[in-house]
C-alpha cells in the first residue's frame, strides 16, 4: 500500500491504495482559515502538522490493513503559501496563502524592479497577488522585525513533510509558482533575488516530485501508528497532483477541473515556450516536464452563488437537470461568471459578473442554464488559448464537482468540443499524490505505467456536432461581453 496527502486549504485528505490504484481508506480533518483584514488569508502551520498527523491515524483505523504493508507516502498541496522560518526552523509568522491578496503593491514593485518581460523570460509567468514572491517582500517592507530572523522558507506542504521527516526541501511544481525559480533552468534566479534585494541563501534546496527525502521521524511513526521505514517522496503542487491522477503526462492531454475555481490544464514537454504570461507555465510534477494552466476564479463558485441566492431550497442535481431543460444558449440569455473578477484570459480583478439579453419570457432554469454556461464559456477561454499556441485539444479528462453531472459533461463536451472523460472514483490531488509514492517505491517503471493502471475511466461523452456549432457562435458574443463591459466595473 501507499499513501497520498492532501494538504488543502480547508482540510487535509489522506488516502490509501493498493498496488491496483483501488481506495482502501481515506479521512479528512479540516483546519480553521484566518481572515482577519479584507483581503489576508492565513493559517497557522502547526494545525496542518497536527491534522495530517491525527488524519495518518485515523485512515489505519477505518482502513484496518495492516501497517507494515505500507510502504510509501507522498504530497499534493496548496500552492504559493509562504512558510517563513527561523535558525532553529521555527515558524516565524502565520502563513500566508494563496488567496491573500494584500500584496498588490509588491506585484507592481516587482515587474517595476525586474521588468515585466525579464520576469516572463526566467518565470514565466507575472506577477500575481497570490504567488509567493510578493508574500515575502510584503514580510519584508511591514514585518521587518519578523523578516531579519528569516533563514529560509517553505511551501505548506513542503513544511509538512519537513515535520515528518527532519529534511528541508522545496520540489520544483510548487518552486514554480513561487516566482523566484527559474522555471526552464530549474535553478533559484539570482537576477530577481538581486533586484529585489532578497538573499539567494534563504531560498531552500530543490528536489524533483518524485525524489526520496527520507523516512518518517521515530516520534511521528508513534503517533501516526506507521512504520518508521516508511519511504517519503518529495510530492507536488495540488494542480500537478490532480493533473497525474487523472493521467495528463503527455502532450495532447488536457484536464478541466470544476471546483470552487476552475482550471483547464494541459501537458507541455518543454520550459522554453511563449504564452505571454497568458495562463500559468508551471513545472509538472513529473520530472523534466510542465504544464499551462487557465483558471477562471468562480466556477462552481458561480452555481453555489445563483443556487444559495435565488434557489437555495433546491439540490443542485435538481438545478442543473431543469436547467438543462431551457435550450442551447439559454433562450438568448448570457453570463460572465466574474463575481471577484478573473484571473485567464483577463487577469482583471476589478472586473464583475454580469446577465446579458434578460428578456420577459426568461425564466429561473434559463437563468440556470446561462449561468452553467457561462461558467463553461469562461473555461473555453483558456482551451482556446491552448489550442490557438499550436497545442491539440484531443480530449478533456473532467473532474471535480463539475463532472459530477451528466448534463454539465455534455455541456463542457459541446463548448470544448472535445470528447470528455469522466474518471471512476475520482480523488482529485490526493491520487496524484499516491501516485507519486507508487512511482518512488519502484512498483512502476514511470508514472504513465503507473497512469495506466491507476486511472480508471467509467464514461466518455461525446460532443453533439449541431451543438457544437450553435456554441461556437454563441462564444463569440460571450467574449464581446467582457471588452463591452470592462469600463463599467
Ligand atoms: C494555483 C492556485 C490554486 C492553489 C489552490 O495558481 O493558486 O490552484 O494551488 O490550492
Amino acid at each position: 500500500h501507499v499513501i497520498g496527502i492532501d494538504l488543502g486549504t480547508s482540510a487535509v485528505k489522506v488516502l490509501l491504495v493498493d498496488w491496483t490504484g483501488k481506495v482502501k481508506g481515506e479521512s479528512t480533518e479540516a483546519y480553521p482559515l484566518y481572515q482577519p483584514y479584507s483581503g489576508y488569508s492565513e493559517q497557522n502551520p502547526e494545525d496542518w502538522v497536527e491534522k495530517t498527523i491525527i488524519a495518518l491515524r485515523k485512515v489505519l483505523q477505518v482502513s484496518n490493513v495492516d501497517p507494515s504493508s505500507i510502504v510509501g507516502l507522498s504530497f499534493s498541496g496548496q500552492m504559493h503559501g509562504l512558510v517563513l522560518l527561523s535558525e532553529n526552523n521555527e515558524v516565524v509568522r502565520p502563513a500566508i496563502l494563496w488567496n491573500d491578496t494584500r500584496t498588490t503593491e509588491e506585484c507592481r514593485l516587482i515587474e517595476e524592479r525586474v521588468g515585466r518581460d525579464k520576469l516572463l523570460s526566467i518565470t514565466k509567468n507575472r506577477a500575481l497577488e497570490g504567488f509567493t514572491l510578493p508574500k515575502l517582500l510584503w514580510v519584508k517592507k511591514h514585518e521587518p522585525h519578523l523578516f531579519k530572523q528569516v533563514r529560509t522558507f517553505l511551501l505548506p506542504k513542503d513544511y509538512v513533510r519537513m515535520r515528518l521527516t527532519g529534511h528541508i526541501a522545496m520540489e520544483y511544481s510548487d518552486a514554480a509558482g513561487t516566482l523566484l525559480l527559474d522555471i526552464s533552468k530549474k535553478v533559484w534566479s539570482e537576477e530577481i533575488c538581486q533586484a529585489l534585494d532578497i538573499n539567494i541563501h534563504l531560498c531552500p534546496p530543490l528536489v524533483e516530485s518524485t525524489d526520496y527525502v527520507g523516512t518518517l521521524l521515530p516520534e511521528i511513526a508513534e503517533k501516526t501508528g506507521l512504520s518508521k521505514n516508511i519511504k517519503v517522496f518529495a510530492g507536488g503542487a495540488d494542480n500537478a497532483c490532480g493533473a497525474i491522477g487523472a493521467g495528463i503526462l503527455e502532450e495532447g492531454q488536457t484536464m478541466c477541473s470544476i471546483g470552487t475555481s476552475g482550471v483547464v490544464l494541459a501537458f507541455e514537454q518543454t520550459g522554453e515556450r511563449e504564452f505571454g504570461g497568458k495562463v500559468h507555465y508551471f513545472n509538472h510534477a513529473k520530472p523534466n516536464s510542465y504544464y499551462i494552466m487557465g483558471v477562471t476564479l468562480a466556477a462552481g463558485y458561480s452555481f453555489d452563488w445563483f443556487k444559495r441566492t435565488f434557489l437555495n431550497h433546491m439540490s443542485f442535481s435538481e438545478i442543473v437537470k431543469r436547467a438543462y431543460q431551457s435550450p442551447i444558449g439559454a433562450n438568448g440569455l448570457l453570463f460572465t461568471p466574474y463575481l471577484v473578477g478573473e484571473r485567464t484570459p483577463h487577469a482583471d480583478a476589478d472586473i464583475r459578473a454580469s446577465f446579458i439579453g434578460v428578456d420577459a419570457t426568461h425564466t429561473a432554469w434559463d437563468f440556470a442554464r446561462s449561468v452553467l454556461e457561462g461558467i463553461t464559456f469562461s473555461l473555453n477561454e483558456s482551451v482556446e488559448i491552448i489550442r490557438a499556441s499550436g497545442k491539440r485539444v484531443d480530449t478533456v479528462v473532467s473532474i471535480g464537482g463539475g463532472a459530477k453531472s451528466e448534463e454539465w459533461l455534455q455541456i463542457q463536451a459541446d463548448i470544448f468540443a472535445t470528447p470528455i472523460e469522466k474518471l471512476k472514483n475520482e480523488q482529485g490531488p490526493s491520487m496524484g499524490a499516491a501516485m507519486i509514492a507508487a512511482y518512488g517505491c519502484k512498483w512502476f517503471p514511470s508514472l504513465e505505467h503507473c497512469a495506466r493502471v491507476f486511472k480508471d475511466v467509467e464514461q466518455v461523452v461525446e460532443p453533439n456536432s449541431r451543438a457544437v456549432e450553435r456554441y461556437k457562435e454563441i462564444f463569440e458574443m460571450y467574449k464581446e461581453i467582457y471588452l463591452q463591459t470592462k469600463e463599467l466595473s
